[in-house]
């Protein structure tokens, strides 16, 4: 569905699909690059990196395998606990992997800075994040994100993956949320 289809239930598009899609591209391109003959793991992040993941992986020039890893540090709420549990763990093990970590947000920051110290922990040979969206005034923990897609206020957002309580994953737009809808 697009925005249009529930604009009763956001306040504001941020991003289109079109946008996403562009910078997804941009994104990719980059990444080819960076990556040319080495062997790239693409780590998504359950379930919120979903939507980027498929459309990120195939954007991407290079053959690359993709493994998939679940926390929770939100639980039904709004606001990030900072609390990180592991849901589902990897099936590759990292040692001396190009690992790039594919994240649909960065918040307070506090599910990627625990995930880089696991990671690093495990023997990969480099570790990278890839970002759709970042929120820099929410903040709490510093993130050395090398590939962000777009910086957006301190709102809550769902759409492309990112949920509330849920719902609106298959938006294809990124938007904020009405407040009566979670009121
Ligand atoms: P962080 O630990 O605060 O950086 O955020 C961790 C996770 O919370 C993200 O990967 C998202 O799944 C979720 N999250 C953060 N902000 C939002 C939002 O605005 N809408 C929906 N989910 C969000
Ligand atoms: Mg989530």
């Amino acid at each position: 569905m697009r925005a249009a289809d529930i604009s009763d239930q956001l306040s504001t598009v941020l991003v289109t699909e079109e946008e996403i899609q562009r910078k997804l591209a941009e994104l990719a391109a980059r990444v080819d690059a960076d990556y040319a003959g080495k062997d790239l793991l693409l780590v998504g992040v359950l379930k919120g990196a979903v939507m980027v993941m498929a459309d990120f992986a195939r954007s991407l020039q290079s053959d690359i395998t993709m493994d998939w890893m679940a926390v929770s540090s939100y639980g039904a709420g709004t606001k990030s606990s900072g609390v990180v549990q592991i849901r589902k763990d990897l099936d590759t093990d990292l040692h001396g992997k190009h690992v790039l970590i594919v994240e649909d947000i960065i918040d307070s920051g506090l599910t990627l800075s625990w995930l880089l110290e696991n990671f690093a922990s495990r023997g990969a040979e480099s570790i990278e994040v890839l970002a759709l969206l970042r929120k820099p005034e929410a903040a709490k923990v510093k993130i050395d994100c090398k590939y962000v897609g777009f910086d957006i206020p301190n709102e809550f957002v769902v759409g492309y993956g990112l949920d509330y309580a849920e719902r609106y994953r298959n938006l294809r737009d990124v938007a904020v949320l009405a407040p009566h809808v979670y009121a």
